[in-house]
């Protein structure tokens, strides 16, 4: 896996070394309101979590049920030590098609680092890992996140689109194909 940059960003592929700084910034449960989970339960828990998804990512395999996990933490660019600003991450579990999702610090919303991060994954999936479609699942009162995907490019799914997908009564599923077919 490669480290991304933006104009305002650095990348870094995900590693257990994130993890310390990493649980400081999991801990707000503000993050959690749209999400179907909560804060790591302790840093040697992430740390585990963290240690198996770089093992996964630095093997260049996919797992055992054929999916490939790719996870970047973001830093301010030119800031000494900064401390990461959140994480952007990808699924790949059929050839093709990334599910994508994202995390940022609260303190850091509403500066487009969310966005910023995001583009440059996007970009690099479709160049690096030849993704055609990005899929991301959002809840309805999500409207951070569902301005976020607009703002990518994404469009709430069609019927047709969203078949084969299970959905909650109150999750909305967002479509971007990044070349066209
Ligand atoms: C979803 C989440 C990542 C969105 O973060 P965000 O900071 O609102 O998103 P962006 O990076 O796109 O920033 C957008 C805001 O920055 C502003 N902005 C400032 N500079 C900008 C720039 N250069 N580019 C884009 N937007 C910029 C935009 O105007 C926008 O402000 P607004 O929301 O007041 O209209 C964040 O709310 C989050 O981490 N939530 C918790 C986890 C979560 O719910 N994840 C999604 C699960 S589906």
């Amino acid at each position: 896996m490669q480290t991304l940059t933006t104009p305002q960003l650095v990348l870094e592929p995900l590693s257990v070394a994130h993890a310390d700084e990493m649980f400081e910034l999991l801990r707000e449960p503000a993050l959690y309101r749209y999400l179907d989970y909560g804060p790591p339960p302790s840093l040697d828990h992430l740390r585990y979590n963290y240690a198996m998804v770089e093992a996964h990512e630095s093997s260049g395999e996919t797992t055992s049920f054929g999916e490939r996990w790719l996870n970047w933490v973001a830093r301010v660019a030119g800031e000494l030590r900064a401390p990461p600003v959140g994480y952007v991450q990808a699924t790949i579990s059929v050839p093709g098609i990334a599910w994508i999702g994202y995390v940022f610090a609260q303190p850091q919303w509403g500066r487009g680092h969310a966005h910023a991060a995001t583009l440059a994954m996007i970009e690099h999936l479709a160049t690096h890992y030849a993704v055609q479609r990005c899929l991301a699942t959002v809840e309805v009162e999500n409207h951070r996140s569902s301005r976020l995907l607009a703002r990518l490019g994404f469009h709430e799914a069609t019927a047709e689109e969203a078949i084969g997908h299970t959905l909650t009564a109150t999750e909305r599923l967002f479509v971007r194909d990044l070349i066209s077919t």
